[in-house]
């Protein structure tokens, strides 16, 4: 019997800081990243039970162009691991976190149908999470969202409590980063360390400085990144961070107003998108 729609919502993440650690013989990269879930972007899921067997998954909303709609994505293989044998689930995924922007926005909405599958298919708690890891690196954090440092492959979290809430403006270039480029680049060039940032006020009793040790490889994959990055720092005059594997960035604001001004600068003389987010608990 199909019913009503239950709608999940995907939070965006946002790395704070990100070192790389080594790379692993599986071929992964070990990471330590401070990690937190953004009121915005967000992308959300109508999840409705379905009369027919299977998952049928439709996408749609302004960053919903060229994501695909079949098994191959993330949300459809999600829901193929844990539905219920013989249940069916519709799925409509509306989409505003850009993909290839290191957002971990198809991470996110797999996430979201996994606790779905928590909450409402009574699937049990370590199942899910075994079939997060086995889709995506960034999935067992999406589950539960942060603040938290993942470390490992991404897979080993420990919460956090930040003492504020962190509030950013996060950019996002016309061109997007695949993330296994990124790495390999990280390997080619010898395991470079990434600039260091002063942390915000917000973060500073939690880290001594923000990095991102993948930012001089996005920067080698994608030559335009850095007069983005340099572009972005000079609009809102806050050093800039990649966001994960790029190709976002993103810059530490001291609040909401200060926020709403920078997006408002970067939106005029980049002219590109640019969102407003806080960390979420
Ligand atoms: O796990 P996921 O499929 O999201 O990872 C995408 C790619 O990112 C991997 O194929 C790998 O190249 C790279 N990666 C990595 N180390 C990690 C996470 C991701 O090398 N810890």
């Amino acid at each position: 019997m199909s019913g009503e729609a239950a709608t999940e919502v995907a939070p965006a993440k946002l790395t704070l800081t990100l070192r790389v650690l080594g790379t692993r013989p599986d071929g992964f990269h070990e990471l330590e990243a401070l990690t937190v879930s953004l009121d915005a972007p967000a992308d959300s899921l109508a999840i409705t039970n379905g009369d027919a067997p299977g998952v049928r998954l439709t996408v749609g909303g302004p960053a919903g162009t060229g994501v695909p709609g079949g098994a191959s994505n993330l949300v459809a293989r999600a829901a193929e691991r844990i539905l219920p044998d013989g249940a069916g689930v519709d799925i409509r995924l509306d989409k505003h976190i850009p993909s290839g922007a290191g957002l971990g926005g198809g991470s996110s909405d797999a996430a979201a149908v996994l606790r779905h599958g928590i909450t409402v298919w009574g699937v049990g708690r370590d199942a899910a999470m075994e079939a997060a890891a086995a889709i995506g690196s960034d999935i067992p954090f999406c589950v539960d969202g942060g603040p938290a440092w993942m470390r490992g492959r991404g897979e080993r979290l420990d919460p956090v409590i930040l003492p504020a809430v962190v509030t950013v403006v996060v950019a996002v270039p016309p061109f997007a980063l695949a993330t296994p480029a990124v790495y390999r680049a990280w390997d080619e060039l010898g395991e470079p360390g990434g600039r260091t940032v002063a942390p915000p006020d917000a973060l500073a009793p939690v880290v001594d400085a923000l990095v991102n040790d993948l930012e001089p490889a996005a920067e080698h994959v994608e030559p335009r990144l850095t007069p983005f990055r340099r572009d972005l720092e000079a609009a809102t005059g806050r050093p800039a961070l990649l966001a994960g594997s790029g190709s976002a960035c993103w810059v530490p604001c001291a609040d909401p107003d200060e926020a709403r001004w920078a997006r408002e600068r970067v939106g005029a003389r980049l002219r590109v998108a640019a969102f407003v987010g806080q960390s979420v608990t």
